[in-house]
């Protein structure tokens, strides 16, 4: 019967009408012949949150780019409303209602936020100035109903990733998607974000938006979605109401095998406290960081936890140079060290894998392999040349041991998945051999099956002597790789805790809050 509910499909919501609001059947992707999307059908109903997931490079974001006109697929067909639709530019899928949160971010640094909300989305005949004052209004209204605190007038190169990426979702409710696409959203949001994002997206379903949310996270996948569909390697493995199955089922489809679950702390064979490797003393680096005092040991893992903003990044920045650090004292093994600028901070052993690494961290027209070998270039020269056979060597180890999803190491980085390119940053940069690596959310963006491998990573690297120093919003992720945490509050370190001191998650997220102290 049309119109009916239909709980037995999976679909946890009215359909109105009986047709989804989108169909995608029989789509066909490859760029340069080599086949990213081999046949996906999807549907997603009206006022649903369906989850789509899979390894890194599966294609998730690109079938996603192809309903939204970026990428227009090779074969196959699309209808939303039950009304089939050519989607072959962002203007037909706008058209259409479909509005997308671009994983890579869409927006324009050197424009404020209410400008960028409202990029583009002006009629093209108005050729003139967009009224300004309006244009705040309307995006300090959306920011509200949001329950994000972001000035409209703030200029978005100003602003931290995760608040550029609220406002890249902003932008596409600005524009008033009937289908709304998230990709990743939450991996660059702390707690308090998320949770604000995930009641707006439930308010945006309950009014019939129907939304697709690609997420690496099972438990918020399970929180916010209705049904899931996994692909793998081009196809879908299957779609599914969460009702109806496992995380591990899940976990297993997307890997191809079962996992042993979320990561566990473990202390790793012949791991213990060595010398002094880092030191600080009384830093502060305006206008965040302030009066920080800590010391990193040899085979030690630190964590830092907490808020967005409370000056975790800004702490990593100006250890490494970044930020200028404009009193206090740094000393690595025991030295008085200048970390004035990065190239000062990695002659004296450190490395920082930023946050933002797609920006910061990688160069994008350069190969796969490039990339990898860039830091370690000194050792493989011979004479003027490169060590062809070494070069080629070290590259294919790295990207075997951080599963990156590459057809030909010479092809740009560019061109890789967003999850694989994390990787080649986390291989680039733990392959340098530092004594004391920084990482600033070091899982964001990859994929189940690599999270556990990297989180084991960092711990061996402890073990063979190393400092390492550990940013994450990913509770489990913190306990699973830390010795010590370090709550940052306001720019300064507010608690600390050693990793026997802290009983659970739970206990974590009070220390965070500020409930415990
Ligand atoms: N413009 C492009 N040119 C060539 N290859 C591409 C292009 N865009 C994507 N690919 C390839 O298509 C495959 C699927 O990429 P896609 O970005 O859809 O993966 P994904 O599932 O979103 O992964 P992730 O979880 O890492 O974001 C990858 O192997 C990627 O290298
Ligand atoms: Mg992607």
């Amino acid at each position: 019967m049309p119109g009916a509910a239909r709980a037995d499909d999976g679909t946890a919501t009215q359909v109105r009408g009986g047709e989804p609001a989108v169909l995608m059947s029989g789509i066909r992707k490859s760029f340069g012949g080599v086949p990213v999307l081999r046949g996906v059908d999807f549907d997603l109903a009206r006022g649903e949150v369906h989850a789509l997931a899979g390894g890194n490079g599966a294609g998730k974001s690109t079938l996603m780019k192809v309903l939204q006109g970026v990428h227009p697929a090779d074969e196959g067909t699309i209808a939303v409303d039950g009304r089939r639709v050519e989607i072959s530019s962002i203007h037909d899928a706008r058209a259409a209602g479909i509005g997308m949160v671009f994983q890579e971010f869409s927006l324009v640094p050197s424009l404020t936020v209410a400008q960028n909300i409202f990029l583009g989305a002006e009629p093209l005949r108005r050729s003139r100035l967009i009224d300004d004052r309006a244009a705040v209004a309307a995006a300090g209204a959306v920011l509200e109903e949001m329950g994000v605190d972001v000035d409209p007038r703030a200029v978005v190169g100003d602003l931290s990733t995760a608040y550029r990426q609220l406002t890249e979702i902003a932008k596409a409710l600005a524009q008033d998607a009937r289908v709304l696409i998230m990709d990743e959203p939450t991996a660059s949001l702390a707690r308090q974000e998320s949770e604000a994002l995930f009641a707006l997206i439930r308010r945006l379903a309950a009014r019939g938006i129907a939304v697709v949310y690609i997420s690496h996270r099972m438990e918020e996948v399970y929180r916010i979605a209705d049904r899931i569909t996994v692909l793998r390697d081009g196809t879908r493995l299957l779609t599914r109401p969460l009702s109806e199955i496992t995380p591990e089922q899940i976990v297993e489809g997307i890997v191809g095998k079962a996992l042993d679950g979320q990561p566990v702390h473990r202390q790793v064979d012949g791991a213990g406290l060595g010398a002094v490797l880092l030191q600080a003393h009384a830093v502060h680096a305006p206008p965040k960081v302030r009066d920080v005092s800590f010391t990193l040991h040899a085979g030690e893992v630190i964590g830092l936890a907490g808020l967005m903003g409370s000056g975790r990044s800004e702490l990593a920045r100006a250890l490494f140079g970044i930020d200028e650090v404009t009193s206090g004292e740094i000393s690595v093994r025991g030295r008085r060290a200048d970390l004035s600028s990065p190239r000062k901070a990695i002659a004296a052993g450190l490395a920082l894998i930023p946050e933002d690494r797609r920006e910061q961290g990688l160069v994008l027209e350069h190969s796969v392999a490039d990339n990898l070998l860039l830091p370690v270039l000194g050792e493989l020269r011979r004479g003027p040349l490169l060590h062809a056979r070494r070069a080629r060597e070290r590259s294919a180890d790295l990207i075997r041991r951080f599963a990156v999803k590459v057809a030909d190491p010479a092809r740009p980085v560019s061109l890789l998945s967003g999850g694989n390119q994390q990787k080649v940053v986390l291989a680039k940069w733990m392959g340098t051999d530092p004594d004391v690596l920084i990482l600033d959310e070091p899982t964001a963006g990859i994929d189940i099956g690599t999270k556990n491998e990297i989180v084991t990573m960092i711990r061996t690297l402890a073990a063979a002597g190393k400092g390492v120093i550990v940013i994450s919003s990913e509770y489990p992720e913190l306990l699973a790789v830390s010795d010590r945490v370090l709550i940052i509050r306001d720019g300064t370190i507010a608690g600390e805790y050693s990793r026997e001191q802290i009983a659970d998650e739970e206990f974590l997220e009070l220390a965070v809050q500020g409930a415990t102290s």
